[in-house]
């Protein structure tokens, strides 16, 4: 399944995070604030590439030209509502990230994908856009989002979640092959009703408490 544009985390702290995200004795509190944290795991590896220029500095000891972050403009854009649990954790790595909203819903019966908003920051073709949403089941959320923000422009794009299905790995690779997608664990299949599994349940309604 991995390539060079699919990459599954490796670390242990997050599949131990995301091991006690599955119990189904972790509590709203507990479930946010480690989508925070696999957030912040996560955004770490999907921005590993962000360009850095060097500058001369004077440390206490000497001159050096010192590598620093070029300012690249960024937004991160979390699929509603599942994907609002993850932006705290990105916004640690980089405040100043300018934040957009794609609303999608799944069909319960079709499970495609409904849009209900979609708001984005300006200048979004000069941006690196980090699409994030907790679970990539059919993938079929995650290639409207990508529609949704190329056809306004987008052109730099990548996708963060924290478990995803290979058939929704499948699906996005195939639509959307430029992208890259960022994973906490590949999960082994989906059910009938469109559910990974072992998976989480739903990402949405653990996140807000509701069912
Ligand atoms: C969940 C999840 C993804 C989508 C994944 O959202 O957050 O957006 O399902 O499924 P897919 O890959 O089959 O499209 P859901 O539709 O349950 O909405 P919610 O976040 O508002 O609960
Ligand atoms: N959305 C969820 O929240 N969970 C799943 O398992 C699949 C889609």
């Amino acid at each position: 399944m991995e390539d060079n544009k699919v990459i599954i985390s490796k670390h242990p702290l997050i599949k131990h995070k995301i091991s006690i995200l599955r119990d189904t004795r972790t509590g709203t509190n507990e479930f946010r604030r480690l989508c925070d944290e696999i957030g912040v795991l996560l955004g770490f590896e999907a921005l590993r590439d962000l360009p850095i220029a060097e500058h001369e500095i004077e440390t206490p000891m000497c001159s050096m030209k010192a590598p620093f972050l070029t300012g690249k403009k960024l937004a991160i854009v979390p699929v509603l509502r599942a994907g609002l649990g993850m932006v705290n954790g990105m916004l640690t790595l980089v405040p100043s990230a300018k934040i957009g909203h794609v609303g999608l819903y799944r069909d319960h019966e079709t499970l495609e994908p409904k849009e209900y908003y979609c708001k984005l920051p300006e200048s979004i073709a000069e941006r690196l856009v980090i699409i994030i949403d907790p679970m990539l089941a059919t993938g079929g959320s995650a290639c409207a989002a990508v529609d949704f923000i190329k056809q306004r422009g987008g052109t730099q794009i990548k996708f963060v979640c924290i478990i995803a299905a290979p058939e929704g790995v499948k699906r996005l690779q195939e639509e959307h092959p430029d992208i890259e997608i960022y994973i906490g664990m590949l999960d082994d299949h989906l059910n009938e009703d469109g559910y990974i599994v072992p998976g989480l349940g739903d990402a949405g309604d653990r996140i807000f408490g509701t069912k």
